[in-house]
Parts: C-alpha cells; structure tokens; sequence
C-alpha cells in the first residue's frame, strides 16, 4: 500500500496538511469542522421501550448515536465529545476511519475540567493555592488519565474573570483577577498538553470572552464590558494561556456589548489572532453556532454557519444537524469563500497531526484500568487539596487541634460525610465510593478520639432541578421528607455533649457550576440556625466551608473561632482538611475573590478605581461597612509570618525598562510553614486612572521555622503598561508608582519607584 504524504509522519506538520487538505471534497471539509456530542454511552434502553412513542426530546436523545454514527461513515465529523469508555471510542474511531474515504481519524474531546477519575480539588480551589507547579502537576494527572480512556482534548481550563459570585461558573476559574488568572491559566495549559505526547490532551482555554460578566451573575445571560476591561481584565487570563501554547480556544455563548461572542470577527480574529497571537483552533461553546439563530442574530442556520466561520469559529460543537453542514451550499452560492473554510480546516487538521492521532488513532484498552486513580495519582490529589485550603479566621489559636487531648469530636453537617459532594461539579467519571469523606478524614487522624456525627440541618434541594443531576446518579439530595427539626437539635446535643464540634457548612455540588447561580449567597436551608444553636452550647466550634463562591459568613465570623474554606477538596480531599485540622499541615491558601460581607455588595473587587471620596470607601453604604469580609489574597497560617526591608534595586527606572523588587519574609514562630508573598501596584498619576491596587507579581515559598527568604519579582513592562481608552491602545505611563508586598491585598510595606519618560 502506497503511503501518501499527509500519512508519512516523517514529513513536516504543514506538508502533510497541504497535501490532506487538497484531497478533501467540500462535504468532507465540512465533517472535519463538526464536533458531534455522542449520546451512546448512557447505557442500552431497557428492553420493551418503543422509541417512537418516547416524547420527541427524549425520542432525538436516544437516536442521536445512530445519527452520529451514520455520518462517521462518510467523513461528516471530525471530532466527537462525551466518549469517555475506550471501547466506544474505539468503535467510533474505527467507523470514522474505515467509513471515510481518506481515513481521517476523529479527535475526542471531554471536559476534564479537574481531573478524570482522580478528582483534584475544584479549579477555583487550585487557584486558591497560588501554586503553578502544583496545578501543573495535578492537571497532568487528568490528562494521564484522560487520554488513557481515548480523549485528546479537554475543554479546560475555564479561566473567564468572575466578580460576581453570584454566577455559579465561578467555582471553574481561577476568580476576580487577571494576573493571577493568567498565570493559573498558563499552568493548567502547561499541565494538560505536557509535550503534546501520549499522556497529555490538547487543551482549549474558554469561554472567550466575557461570559464571567453574564448580568445578574445569570448564567448565560448577556455581558456588557469596556475595551479597556476586555484587554486589562478579562482577556489576560486567555492571553496567558496562549503564551503556554494553548492548541485550542472555545468560544461563549453570550452577546458582549451587543454581539455574540461565537459570530463576533473583532474578538476570534482581529483581537485573538491579531493582538493575543492564538494560532490553534476555536471551537464553538455547545450548539453556539445554531445559538446565533435563537439569539436573533443570525437569520437561519445557514447565515450562523457562514458568520460564525467568517468570523474566526472554526469548529462547531453541536448536538445533531450541524450548521457547519450547510457550508457546501453556502459556498456554491457565493455566501462564504472557500478559502475561508480551508482556513479552519487548516486549523484542525494541523492539531490532529501534531497530536499524532494519525499515527496511533486508537487507545489500547488493556491498559486504562491500570492508569485510572493509579496510586500516584491520589497522592497528587491529596497534595493538592491541602494547598488550597484558606484560613479564613484563627482566633487564639484555636486551630490547629490538638488530637492527642480530644476525648471527643462532633462532626456535623449533611456535606461532612458525603463522598459526591466533596467531589464538586463537572465530574463525571468518578467513583464516589474512592473519594474519602470529611468525616471519614477526622475518623482516620483522630483515632484516640470518640467522633460522633449528625447530619443536622437538611439542605434543601434547587427548584429547578439541574441538567447535572439527570446524568450523575450519584448526586446527593436531602429527601423531601427530612426532618429538619429533629435533626438539628440531633445536631446540637451532639455538638454539646463533645469537647469540640467541627460543622461543616456550604452548598452541595449542584448548587454551583455551570447553570447553578444563587440570587443569593446565604447558607442554604436551616445551617445557619444550626451553627448558632450549636455555638451556644458553649463547646469549641470550628466551621468548615464547602462552597465554590463566597458564602454570608458574617455571623460566623463574629461568633465562630475558627473557619476553613476546604472548597469541594475533591478524591482525597477528607485527608487533606484532617491534615489541616490536626495540624500536619499548615493551610496556606489564599482568596482568588475578595469575599464580600453580603450579596447586595457584589460586584465587589479589590481593583477597583480611586475615583470620588476614596477616604469614604468603606462607608459607601450607609447601614454597613462596603468592605470586604476578607480581602482578596487572604489566608492565614498556623505561623507567622514578619515582613521586612522592601527595596528595589533602582529606585528609578526609564519606560521600558525592568526594576527588581526584593522583600524579606521571616518565620517568626516555630513551626515550617508556606507562606504566599504578593506583591502589588498602584500608578499615582497617568493618561488614565489605574486600579487602587494590581496584583503584579506572587511566589509561594517554604519558610522554616526562624528562617528568613528574600523573594525577587520583576517590575518592568509587562507590569506596568496597560491598555488605555484615551489612546485605545497599550502605553505605558512616565509616572510614580507605588509598591506593596506583604501576604494579601492589604499588604502594608510600601514604597515608591519613579519611571520616567
Ligand atoms: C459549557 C462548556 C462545556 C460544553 C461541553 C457547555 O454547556 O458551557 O463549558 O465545555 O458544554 O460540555
């Protein structure tokens, strides 16, 4: 058999596109920018079930894998998603491959978003641990594992700026800040594609952009944003993932500043390919290309295909009859150039060459079991997860516990022992039953003490029930017929007969993530009532928090000693909150969102404008302090630690040029902890106003007991220019600008470097 140059691996990437690209009929290049969902996963139908007399939503679910499968056989899809068992992908790659006349293999993408069967803690949480490496590693888990069942690409990371937390996508992103946002990016992009070989996936940084300022917080709903936010704010993160060589971008679903991300050529070709460089593929959000239409933007089907590809969209995601299908038509009919399509294809035919998918299109089978939560793994998740939990509150001391002196620990709450929650939203791969509970976590560390536990107070379910729940079988639900009453007071005689209660409160799984926003941010159902009525009886208490976004805890914050943000900590997750419990690690993370005192504060973030009366920032309402209940970069440590001679190593600098910024940070308690040293600015004067203060620069170190580091961190260009509205372009400022370090964004060491023109 002759092998023809797109099949020689031995030629260059760009050679073999060329030449693939020009064997392709229209139809076929059509196939190749369609990414179909694939519904056949879920199991047979029970036996007896006549399909055609289902109801027409369930009836189009159960017969799309027949659709999908019927258009493999003639090259109409280049990609599919949702294939998450080896053997399907295998069978479908097989279709694709022998079903076509040029045998194209497909690439299968998936959102891993953290992690496959070994769930790391949720990515707002992996944000929260300031800590590159460690989330580079934990998403080369996912990607091992991803790949070990088939999938090449993940639709990860999420990386869209959340200020509101309202939105339940928060708990996706790394939070409110675009430095941090793009660094977190980057490390994720680094841990997925690794070198591009046989353990890493293609990753796509999403939704581009905007979608995290959806009004209302209302998931989907539309977002209205400045140029100058778009390029200082929210398109950093994306900007950061790119420079890591991100292959793939997905673009939102929503309408930004009056035009749909998914049909808008400014921002998914003149801005991502012009100014952020992106050079990969986009892939639309799901049916975003047939979203055009419902959001009477497009005519038909036909107009959303034609703009979405002339604006930049280069593959459709879509459930079933692609709009992207109709491109052969619109071509002969003078709607789109040809040229236009090759363009794409290019585009995707250049990721599946580089991914080697030609070369080794099929996963072997054999050897998924022994990849899937491999020992190792765990450990990485274990690991992960205690790098992220934030110490919100300490007072005298009262963490970590002294195990050793406990006769007696309450555990309360309904999320303390269920294993699905801890595991957080957008998993689907996981086994429940792997994952070790919160109470599970004290029972293991705290041997020599009796741990008692009460669900206490019931959490009451969404009202409208999530498009989640539906595939999840193991979601958790408090039953409708729950007795509250008895169970908190359950609850509270177990927390009074105990030396200490530790409760944990929150939202389960399905009350954050993707169509899961909150109108508002208190605890749900009785907890709060619990937590006092517990604190009452005069027993220790320490609160646990098991949330993705910030939750009300003002009244915790007065009354309860001790409070652990643990996020949805993920497979390992008990172990880790026990570790920090007890005390064999110290809790270093720190806050990605300022966490606002109420929900009728938000938006509320710490790079806000001086503007008008700044010495009034903290009385803008007149019945409470406008503050926040903990600034953004908080966290403390059961050390402490001194901060001391900031310097720079100019104290002036030319524009353009680079100053060194240096600041000791000593241990002055005597254990070894990790202490996370930020480092902020604030430009005094300049051709606009720039934020009150900007994080530019963190490093998380190792700190022994009585020891001192010195953390350097540039200040030069990157630092310092940004985009302008007045000349609508990037500058940089002769100016004075002021620099804080210290370990958050209330950093008190200050001093000044001039730059001049
Ligand atoms: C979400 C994306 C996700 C896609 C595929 C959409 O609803 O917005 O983030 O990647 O579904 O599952």
């Amino acid at each position: 058999m002759t092998t023809l140059p797109y099949q020689d691996p031995s030629r260059p990437v760009e050679e073999r596109v060329d030449d693939l690209l020009a064997r392709l009929t229209l139809d076929e290049k059509a196939g190749q920018l369609t990414q179909y969902f694939y519904f056949g996963g879920f199991g047979e139908l029970p036996e007896g079930v006549d399909v055609g007399a289902l109801p027409p939503e369930l009836r189009s679910f159960v017969e799309q894998p027949k659709g999908v499968e019927a258009a493999l056989g003639h090259g109409g899809a280049g990609s599919l998603l949702f294939v998450r068992d080896p053997a399907i992908a295998n069978r479908l790659q097989k279709l694709a491959i022998e079903g076509s006349r040029l045998g194209i293999p497909l690439i299968f993408g998936f959102d891993v978003i953290h992690g496959l069967r070994t769930i790391l803690p949720a990515p707002i949480a992996l944000a929260a641990s300031w800590d590159p490496e460690v989330i580079e590693q934990g998403q080369a888990v996912a990607a091992r594992e991803a790949r070990a069942v088939g999938i090449h690409w993940t639709f990860a990371p999420m990386v869209d700026i959340a200020r509101d937390p309202r939105w339940g996508r928060i708990i996706e992103g790394a939070g409110e800040d675009p430095f941090l946002g793009a660094a977190v990016c980057a490390a994720q992009v680094r841990g997925f594609q690794g070198d591009l070989g046989p353990e890493s996936v293609l990753a796509g940084p999403k939704h581009y952009a905007g979608y995290g300022a959806a009004v209302g917080g209302r998931d989907y709903d539309d977002a209205d944003i400045s140029d100058s936010e778009l390029w200082n704010v929210y398109f950093p993160p994306f900007k950061g993932g790119i420079d890591a060589g991100a292959r793939n971008i997905m673009s939102a679903y929503m309408d930004l500043n009056g035009v749909p991300a998914s049909g808008n050529r400014w921002l998914l070709t003149d801005v991502l390919r012009d100014e952020l460089g992106f050079d990969g593929f986009v892939v639309s959000d799901a049916n975003a290309v047939r979203s055009l239409e419902t959001q009477h933007f497009a005519r038909d089907l036909t107009d959303a295909a034609v703009r979405a590809l002339d604006a930049g969209l280069d593959m459709e995601m879509c459930m079933s009859d692609a709009a992207y299908s109709r491109l052969p038509r619109a071509v002969a009919d003078g709607l789109v150039d040809e040229a236009t399509v090759d363009l794409a294809v290019r585009r995707v035919l250049r990721a599946k060459v580089e991914l080697g998918v030609f070369e080794h299109p099929y996963v072997d089978e054999s050897a998924t079991a022994g990849v899937l939560a491999r020992a190792d793994h765990r450990d990485v998740a274990r690991e992960a997860a205690e790098h992220t939990l934030v110490l919100l509150k300490n007072a005298d001391a009262a963490l970590p516990l002294d195990a050793a002196r406990l006769g007696s620990i309450a555990v309360i709450g309904q999320l303390a022992d269920s294993q699905r929650d801890l595991l957080g939203p957008w998993v689907f791969d996981h086994d429940a039953t792997e994952a070790v509970s919160i109470l599970q976590g004290i029972r293991d560390a705290a041997t020599g003490a009796a741990v008692t536990f009460a669900p206490g107070a019931g959490i009451p379910p969404r009202l409208y029930a999530s498009m989640f729940d539906r595939m999840d079988p193991s979601a958790v639900n408090t039953p409708g017929d729950y007795d509250d009453d008895a169970a908190i007071a359950e609850a509270v005689e177990a927390a009074a007969a105990a030396d200490v209660a530790v409760v944990v409160i929150g939202q389960r799984q399905n009350q954050i993530g993707e169509n899961a926003s909150s109108a508002v941010l208190d605890l749900p159902g009785r907890q709060l009532e619990q937590l006092q009525r517990i604190v009452a009886t005069g027993t220790p208490v320490v609160a646990l928090v098991m949330s993705g976004r910030p939750l009300d805890l003002r009244w915790a914050d007065a009354h309860v000693p001790a409070i652990l943000q643990v996020w949805y900590p993920g497979t390992r997750g008990g172990e880790a909150v026990a570790n920090a419990l007890f005390g064999a690690v110290s809790p270093a993370g720190r806050l990605p969102f300022t966490w606002p005192r109420h929900v009728g504060h938000v938006p509320l973030y710490y790079n806000h404008y001086r503007t008008f009366q700044p010495d009034n920032q903290a009385k803008r309402y007149w019945e409470e302090p406008s503050t926040p209940l903990y600034v953004f970069g908080h966290g403390l440590s059961y050390a402490e630690f001194a901060y001391g001679n900031l310097r720079l190593d100019r104290d002036s600098i030319a524009v353009g040029e680079t100053a060194t910024v240096s600041v000791d940070v000593t241990n002055t308690s005597g254990r070894d902890a990790d202490e996370v040293v930020q480092l902020y600015i604030h430009q005094r004067s300049g051709t606009s106003t720039r934020p009150v203060r900007e994080l530019k620069g963190f490093a998380r170190v190792v700190v022994k007991a009585g020891d001192t580091v010195t953390v350097s961190l540039p200040l030069g260009p990157g630092e310092l220019r940004y985009w302008s509205a007045v000349t609508r372009g990037w500058l940089q400022d002769a100016t004075t600008i002021d620099v804080f370090a210290g370990g958050s964004s209330a950093a008190g060491l200050a001093t000044t470097l001039t730059v001049t023109a």
